[in-house]
């Protein structure tokens, strides 16, 4: 289930990121501030997913959290739909923040465990100055393929995967175009982390929203992405066809990902197990058994 950079290259940039520059200033007397990132450049079009992979520590989250205005920016541009977001207006600044959400990591600390569904899945709607009604919830809850009367337990009641199906219904509650991942799956099962992303998946297709999916497992970011850009010590380093650059890496850095990614990956096992039942049928065809399979 590889996706293709051919299928969103004729779109325009919905984000375009320029030169883009975060410099934490330093602790403490003298301390020298951190650059965090140092010249990133890339477009994420509509409806495209661009994953973001790199080891820890490299700045992923840091880029992440620019694009919401969390990160100090000391220099470059973030152009939304073409228009620079650190020069709009406040008023106009806050409706485009609604356009751009955010799924953690870690759907334990990331949801309120005391507040009932509803309540979490409504909030974000209210803020906006939206009446929110149990119809509403139960679309979102629907969208996530969770159960109706899910809107009235609290957060608590709900395993690692369900929590983060309620972050994702959250994040869809006010339509937005570009849903920042930040490894939405790391915390999880292996079964459950392939059905979150086929959730993910699912939802992209049907409304359209694009996704800066970050991960540090080079297989994940293959099922997910149309493009990868591969983030080494807050810079850019490779970027290209999430196929082209997970099978043939051109950067050192890369290509020792490739070689340390394990193959045991639910999405590719899938696939794997696809392709070789392909295969047993054409052999059969061709009077071969399933012996002659190695
Ligand atoms: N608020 C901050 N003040 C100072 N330095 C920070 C701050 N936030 C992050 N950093 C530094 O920026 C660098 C990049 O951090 P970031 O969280 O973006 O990495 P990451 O690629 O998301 O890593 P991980 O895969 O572990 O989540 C780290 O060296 C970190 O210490
Ligand atoms: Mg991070």
């Amino acid at each position: 289930m590889t996706r293709t950079e051919a299928d969103i290259n004729d779109r325009e940039a919905l984000l375009s990121i320029r030169d883009l520059h975060v410099t934490y200033p330093g602790r403490g007397f003298r301390a020298s501030p951190a650059r965090v990132l140092t010249g990133v450049s890339l477009d994420i079009a509509q409806s495209e997913t661009v994953g973001l992979l790199g080891e820890s520590g490299s700045g992923k989250t840091t880029l992440g959290r620019a694009l919401l205005g969390l990160a100090p920016v000391s220099a470059g541009r973030v152009l939304y739909s073409g228009r620079d977001i650190g020069a709009l207006p406040p008023k106009e600044r806050r409706r485009l923040a609604k356009d751009i959400q955010v799924v953690f990591q870690d759907p334990y600390s990331s949801l309120n465990p005391t507040l009932t569904i509803e309540e979490i899945l409504s909030e974000p709607l209210r803020a906006g100055g939206v009446k929110t009604s149990h119809n509403a919830v139960r679309e979102l809850l629907d969208k996530v393929h969770l159960p109706a009367d899910a809107g009235r337990r609290t957060a608590r009641e709900f395993s690692g995967g369900q929590r983060q199906r309620i972050a994702i219904a959250r994040a869809l509650s006010i339509s937005p175009k570009l849903i920042i991942c930040d490894e939405p799956t790391s915390a999880l099962d292996l079964a459950t982390q392939a059905k979150i992303l086929d959730l993910l998946i699912e939802i992209q297709e049907r409304t359209g929203v694009s996704y800066l999916f970050i991960t540090h497992d080079l297989a994940v970011a293959r099922a997910m992405s149309h493009r990868i850009a591969v983030m080494l010590h807050g810079q850019i380093v490779e970027i290209g066809d999430a196929e082209r650059v997970s099978d043939e890496p051109q950067h050192p850095y890369t290509q020792r990902l490739q070689m340390a990614a394990p193959v045991a990956h639910p999405l590719l096992q899938r696939q794997r197990r696809q392709e070789r039942q392909d295969l047993l049928d054409r052999l059969h065809l061709e009077g071969l058994g399933e012996d002659a399979v190695v």
